[in-house]
């Protein structure tokens, strides 16, 4: 075989059989295959697409090019969670905690971030002390003793996606539906989950900028998930405007202790009741998802999940004392107010702009090796469907430097869109694929 025929093939809209999708994954994973190659053929596949049986080869090849965790001393019920990512979504940070709390093991890998914000892992680093970078022996050994562990990718997990992800990002590839559900897919089955529920996230601030691509990238995950035989979930949540109130670091981990201490924001609050719902009834502990949801309210008013939040802290190495009192964590130098020039509805708030703003002032990163600024970020006061006055604070900036401060304030009023008809506030659950 050759990558010469295989990109031809593709090229002439011709399927690929699994062999050839091995070869290709195998082969430039070992640097055997040029990047210019891999590019053409990657190119072919995002103008040409994949059928269902080619993208559920392509996943399981990558899933298979490097470790695969092994979790089934935990049973067969063993359920992990993914967002296709947004803006101010701290949802792991509360859920993992809740879903522990019930006695379901929650062992799960996370990603830092690149772009916007930074990952799961990055606002958990946030918390003075904990340790995201434990062996893999000490990670199950968290899990068997309390139930949970958080932690980055110490595993070389499927190495194929990380190398075809960051091709895709330089040669304008990034939003196909086959390779964006295939290197989630791929992930998720090699972090040794067999029950996976997916945050498929739609709007300004997420890969799928309707509910329609949502709905077709929801469905090809789950015909991945079938033909693999992991069952799968998909809630379509919306990302117009970013979720919750905090977007940055350690600003989202207060909200998310905030949460946990039943300061619920709305919007934070469906989403993680419906991924939880569904977590749930996939784990095997009940099938009534509206129960599951008032089980899950009941963890968060016993304390019983913000003291698993409190042991999983601990446990890693963390400073408690900043759960306790978060007022703790490392405030920005300049915090500045962002002003209402008019009085009206807030009609939309861009999660992508924010996302963009925030970066801006260092709370993401562009190149993997960058520095993440914990302590910037942005506070929003105001979000769509509310009513502002003239001069009201519709958010904060929070950064180190007064130039950036400066500019992100005036770009924050532009972002706001404020208008004299009433808007209603969006719905978050858009639809559940099941
Ligand atoms: N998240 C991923 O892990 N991969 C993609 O391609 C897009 C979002």
């Amino acid at each position: 075989m050759n990558i010469i025929e295989v990109i031809a093939k593709k090229r002439d809209k011709k399927e690929l059989s699994k062999q050839e999708i091995e070869y290709f994954v195998t082969e430039y994973t070992k640097n055997n295959i040029t990047d210019y190659q891999a590019a053409a053929l990657i190119m072919a596949i995002y103008i040409n697409g994949m059928t269902d049986e080619e993208i559920t080869n392509l996943t399981l090849c990558m899933a298979h090019s490097g470790e695969m965790l092994d979790l089934s001393i935990f049973g067969k019920n063993v359920v992990d969670k993914h967002s296709t990512g947004g803006v101010g979504d701290k949802v792991t940070l509360i859920l993992a905690p809740i879903i522990a709390s019930f006695g379901i093991p929650v062992a799960k890998m996370s990603g830092r971030g690149l772009g916007f914000t930074g990952g799961t892992i990055d606002k958990l680093e946030s918390i003075p002390g904990y340790c995201t970078n434990i062996s893999t022996k000490e990670f199950i050994e968290n899990v068997q003793q309390i139930g949970i562990s958080l932690i980055g990718q110490t595993l070389n997990l499927a190495p194929a996606d990380k190398k075809i992800y960051a091709l895709r990002d330089t040669i304008a590839c990034t939003d196909s539906i086959p390779l964006i559900a295939s290197s989630i897919m791929s992930k998720k089955i090699a972090a040794g989950a067999n029950k996976i529920v997916l945050d498929v996230t739609c709007g300004s601030g997420a890969f799928m900028k309707n509910y329609e691509e949502a709905k077709h990238l929801s469905q090809t995950m789950k015909k991945i998930g079938r033909l693999a035989e992991k069952e799968t979930v998909c809630v379509i949540s919306n990302m117009e405007e970013p979720l919750g109130y905090a977007v940055g670091n350690n600003l989202e981990v207060i909200e998310a202790v905030q949460f946990l201490k039943q300061d619920m924001k709305e919007d934070v609050k469906q989403v993680v009741l419906e991924l939880g719902a569904y977590m749930i009834k996939l784990a095997g502990y009940g099938d009534n998802i509206e129960q599951n949801k008032k089980k899950i309210l009941q963890k968060i008013q016993t304390g019983e999940a913000y003291q698993k939040m409190v042991e999983l802290v601990k446990r890693q190495g963390g400073d408690t004392s900043y759960l306790e009192h978060t007022e703790k964590f490392e405030v920005a130098k300049y915090r500045l107010p962002v002003i209402a020039k008019e009085q009206g509805y807030i009609t939309s708030i861009s999660a992508r702009e924010v996302g963009e703003l925030s970066g801006s002032i260092g709370a993401g990163r562009m190149k993997k090796e960058d520095p993440i600024d914990e302590s910037v970020g942005i506070i929003l006061c105001k979000k769509i469907g509310d009513f502002v006055k003239e001069q009201e604070i519709l958010a904060y900036i929070h950064a180190n430097d007064k130039n950036k401060a400066g500019q992100a304030v005036k770009k924050l009023q532009e972002i706001y869109q404020i208008q004299k008809n009433k808007k209603e506030k969006p719905n978050v659950i858009l639809d559940v694929i099941m």
